[in-house]
Protein backbone atom coordinates (compact mmCIF):
# COMPACT_ATOMS: atom_id res chain seq x y z
CA UNK A 1 0.00 0.00 0.00
CA UNK A 2 1.55 3.49 -0.79
CA UNK A 3 1.33 5.76 2.00
CA UNK A 4 2.72 9.41 0.36
CA UNK A 5 4.30 10.66 -2.96
CA UNK A 6 6.88 13.26 -2.42
CA UNK A 7 9.06 14.69 -5.52
CA UNK A 8 11.53 11.91 -6.20
CA UNK A 9 10.31 8.93 -3.98
CA UNK A 10 7.35 6.79 -2.92
CA UNK A 11 6.79 5.89 0.78
CA UNK A 12 4.98 2.18 0.88
CA UNK A 13 4.41 -0.30 3.41
CA UNK A 14 7.49 -2.93 3.79
CA UNK A 15 6.93 -6.53 2.78
CA UNK A 16 8.83 -9.87 2.82
CA UNK A 17 9.72 -9.61 -0.14
CA UNK A 18 11.83 -6.87 0.67
CA UNK A 19 14.44 -8.66 2.51
CA UNK A 20 17.45 -8.50 -0.14
CA UNK A 21 16.89 -4.97 -1.11
CA UNK A 22 16.97 -3.81 2.49
CA UNK A 23 19.50 -5.96 3.40
CA UNK A 24 21.80 -3.72 1.06
CA UNK A 25 20.64 -0.92 4.38
CA UNK A 26 20.70 -2.52 7.07
CA UNK A 27 23.51 -5.11 6.84
CA UNK A 28 26.13 -2.20 5.70
CA UNK A 29 28.62 -1.81 8.70
CA UNK A 30 28.48 2.11 7.69
CA UNK A 31 24.80 2.55 7.79
CA UNK A 32 24.89 0.25 10.74
CA UNK A 33 27.68 2.29 12.61
CA UNK A 34 25.57 3.82 15.40
CA UNK A 35 23.97 -0.18 16.07
CA UNK A 36 25.56 -2.75 17.94
CA UNK A 37 25.85 -4.30 14.88
CA UNK A 38 24.55 -4.26 11.09
CA UNK A 39 21.62 -6.66 11.36
CA UNK A 40 21.90 -10.50 9.58
CA UNK A 41 19.51 -11.60 7.23
CA UNK A 42 16.64 -12.68 9.91
CA UNK A 43 17.54 -9.36 11.47
CA UNK A 44 16.17 -7.85 8.65
CA UNK A 45 13.05 -10.03 7.85
CA UNK A 46 12.48 -9.83 11.82
CA UNK A 47 12.75 -6.00 11.32
CA UNK A 48 10.51 -6.15 8.16
CA UNK A 49 8.10 -8.37 10.48
CA UNK A 50 8.14 -5.33 12.74
CA UNK A 51 6.62 -2.98 10.71
CA UNK A 52 4.25 -4.99 9.36
CA UNK A 53 2.87 -5.39 13.18
CA UNK A 54 2.88 -1.36 13.87
CA UNK A 55 1.33 -1.21 10.78
CA UNK A 56 -1.56 -3.39 11.62
CA UNK A 57 -1.53 -2.09 15.48
CA UNK A 58 -0.80 1.62 14.85
CA UNK A 59 -1.53 2.43 11.55
CA UNK A 60 1.69 3.57 10.86
CA UNK A 61 5.75 2.16 11.02
CA UNK A 62 8.95 2.64 8.97
CA UNK A 63 8.15 2.40 5.62
CA UNK A 64 9.99 1.24 2.36
CA UNK A 65 11.42 4.17 0.66
CA UNK A 66 11.46 4.19 -3.15
CA UNK A 67 13.04 5.78 -5.86
CA UNK A 68 10.41 7.05 -8.16
CA UNK A 69 12.92 7.31 -11.15
CA UNK A 70 14.02 3.32 -10.91
CA UNK A 71 11.34 1.48 -8.87
CA UNK A 72 14.07 0.21 -6.08
CA UNK A 73 13.59 0.57 -2.55
CA UNK A 74 16.19 2.32 -1.27
CA UNK A 75 15.81 2.70 2.92
CA UNK A 76 12.62 3.34 4.78
CA UNK A 77 11.64 6.22 6.35
CA UNK A 78 8.86 6.52 8.88
CA UNK A 79 6.64 6.65 12.13
CA UNK A 80 6.74 4.48 15.18
CA UNK A 81 6.03 5.16 18.61
CA UNK A 82 9.04 5.05 20.71
CA UNK A 83 8.91 5.45 25.20
CA UNK A 84 11.35 8.48 26.24
CA UNK A 85 11.28 8.91 30.02
CA UNK A 86 8.46 6.73 30.63
CA UNK A 87 5.90 8.74 27.97
CA UNK A 88 5.07 7.54 24.48
CA UNK A 89 6.49 10.06 21.81
CA UNK A 90 6.13 9.29 18.08
CA UNK A 91 9.30 9.51 16.39
CA UNK A 92 10.69 9.81 12.90
CA UNK A 93 13.10 7.48 11.78
CA UNK A 94 15.11 6.73 8.95
CA UNK A 95 17.92 4.71 6.76
CA UNK A 96 19.21 5.25 3.29
CA UNK A 97 21.33 2.91 1.24
CA UNK A 98 24.61 4.27 1.78
CA UNK A 99 25.45 5.19 -2.57
CA UNK A 100 23.01 7.36 -2.51
CA UNK A 101 23.86 9.42 0.66
CA UNK A 102 24.15 13.49 0.87
CA UNK A 103 21.00 13.61 -1.99
CA UNK A 104 18.74 14.89 0.51
CA UNK A 105 16.39 11.95 0.34
CA UNK A 106 16.46 11.01 3.83
CA UNK A 107 15.26 14.82 4.31
CA UNK A 108 12.32 14.64 1.94
CA UNK A 109 11.72 11.72 3.31
CA UNK A 110 11.22 12.46 6.88
CA UNK A 111 9.51 16.05 5.60
CA UNK A 112 6.74 13.98 4.24
CA UNK A 113 6.40 11.95 7.08
CA UNK A 114 6.56 15.09 9.56
CA UNK A 115 3.74 16.16 7.66
CA UNK A 116 1.23 13.28 7.71
CA UNK A 117 2.25 12.54 11.20
CA UNK A 118 0.71 15.56 12.30
CA UNK A 119 -2.23 15.55 9.61
CA UNK A 120 -2.83 12.14 10.96
CA UNK A 121 -2.15 11.55 14.53
CA UNK A 122 -3.68 13.91 17.42
CA UNK A 123 -0.17 14.65 18.70
CA UNK A 124 1.59 18.31 19.75
CA UNK A 125 5.34 17.22 19.24
CA UNK A 126 7.39 14.59 16.93
CA UNK A 127 10.48 13.77 17.82
CA UNK A 128 13.81 12.00 16.42
CA UNK A 129 16.33 9.87 19.00
CA UNK A 130 19.31 10.63 17.32
CA UNK A 131 22.90 9.64 18.92
CA UNK A 132 25.46 12.84 19.69
CA UNK A 133 27.73 11.99 17.26
CA UNK A 134 25.13 11.02 14.32
CA UNK A 135 25.73 14.05 12.81
CA UNK A 136 24.30 13.41 9.09
CA UNK A 137 21.23 12.46 10.80
CA UNK A 138 20.81 15.62 13.32
CA UNK A 139 21.21 17.19 9.95
CA UNK A 140 18.27 15.65 8.70
CA UNK A 141 16.43 16.79 12.08
CA UNK A 142 17.48 20.56 11.80
CA UNK A 143 17.02 20.87 8.18
CA UNK A 144 13.26 20.03 8.87
CA UNK A 145 13.03 22.46 11.56
CA UNK A 146 13.72 20.06 14.67
CA UNK A 147 15.55 21.65 17.49
CA UNK A 148 17.46 19.90 20.49
CA UNK A 149 14.99 19.28 23.39
CA UNK A 150 16.73 17.39 26.10
CA UNK A 151 19.19 14.22 26.05
CA UNK A 152 18.35 10.96 27.65
CA UNK A 153 19.78 7.31 27.97
CA UNK A 154 18.22 5.13 25.76
CA UNK A 155 18.82 1.66 25.43
CA UNK A 156 21.66 2.59 27.72
CA UNK A 157 23.34 5.34 25.03
CA UNK A 158 22.69 8.66 25.26
CA UNK A 159 20.46 10.08 22.89
CA UNK A 160 19.90 13.84 22.00
CA UNK A 161 16.09 14.23 21.54
CA UNK A 162 15.31 16.14 18.58
CA UNK A 163 11.70 17.41 18.39
CA UNK A 164 9.36 19.52 16.99
CA UNK A 165 5.88 21.17 17.50
CA UNK A 166 2.96 21.31 15.96
CA UNK A 167 2.71 24.35 15.46
CA UNK A 168 6.06 25.27 14.22
CA UNK A 169 6.01 22.41 11.64
CA UNK A 170 2.30 23.89 10.32
CA UNK A 171 4.40 27.48 10.11
CA UNK A 172 7.09 26.17 7.87
C1 LIG B 1 21.12 9.74 8.36
C2 LIG B 1 20.86 9.35 6.90
C3 LIG B 1 19.51 8.68 6.78
C4 LIG B 1 20.86 10.62 6.06
O1 LIG B 1 20.46 10.27 4.73
P1 LIG B 1 20.73 11.26 3.49
O2 LIG B 1 19.72 10.94 2.44
O3 LIG B 1 22.16 11.26 3.15
O4 LIG B 1 20.34 12.66 4.19
P2 LIG B 1 20.26 14.09 3.52
O5 LIG B 1 21.03 14.10 2.25
O6 LIG B 1 18.82 14.52 3.52
O7 LIG B 1 21.00 15.00 4.61
C5 LIG B 1 22.23 14.64 5.18
C6 LIG B 1 22.90 15.91 5.68
O8 LIG B 1 23.96 15.55 6.56
C7 LIG B 1 25.14 16.25 6.14
N1 LIG B 1 26.28 15.45 6.58
C8 LIG B 1 26.70 14.29 6.07
N2 LIG B 1 27.80 13.87 6.75
C9 LIG B 1 28.04 14.81 7.71
C10 LIG B 1 29.01 14.97 8.72
N3 LIG B 1 29.97 14.06 8.93
N4 LIG B 1 28.94 16.06 9.51
C11 LIG B 1 27.97 16.99 9.35
N5 LIG B 1 27.00 16.89 8.40
C12 LIG B 1 27.05 15.81 7.60
C13 LIG B 1 24.98 16.35 4.64
O9 LIG B 1 25.84 17.33 4.09
C14 LIG B 1 23.50 16.72 4.54
O10 LIG B 1 23.29 18.07 4.88
P3 LIG B 1 23.10 19.23 3.74
O11 LIG B 1 21.92 18.81 2.91
O12 LIG B 1 22.88 20.46 4.52
O13 LIG B 1 24.37 19.24 2.94
C15 LIG B 1 21.97 8.40 6.34
O14 LIG B 1 23.22 8.99 6.60
C16 LIG B 1 21.91 7.03 6.98
O15 LIG B 1 21.21 6.14 6.50
N6 LIG B 1 22.66 6.87 8.09
C17 LIG B 1 22.68 5.60 8.79
C18 LIG B 1 21.38 5.29 9.50
C19 LIG B 1 21.07 6.28 10.58
O16 LIG B 1 21.96 6.72 11.30
N7 LIG B 1 19.78 6.65 10.65
C20 LIG B 1 19.32 7.58 11.64
C21 LIG B 1 19.22 6.94 12.98
S1 LIG B 1 18.83 8.21 14.21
Amino acid sequence: MQILETSRLTLRELHPDDADALSLVLSDPETMRFYPAPFDRPKVEQWIDRQIRRYANNGHGLWGMVLKSSGELVGDCGLTVQEVDGVSEVEIGYHVRRDLWGQGLAAEAARACLDLGFARLPVERIVSLIRPENLPSRRVAEKNGMTVWKEVQWHDLPHLIYAIRRERANSK
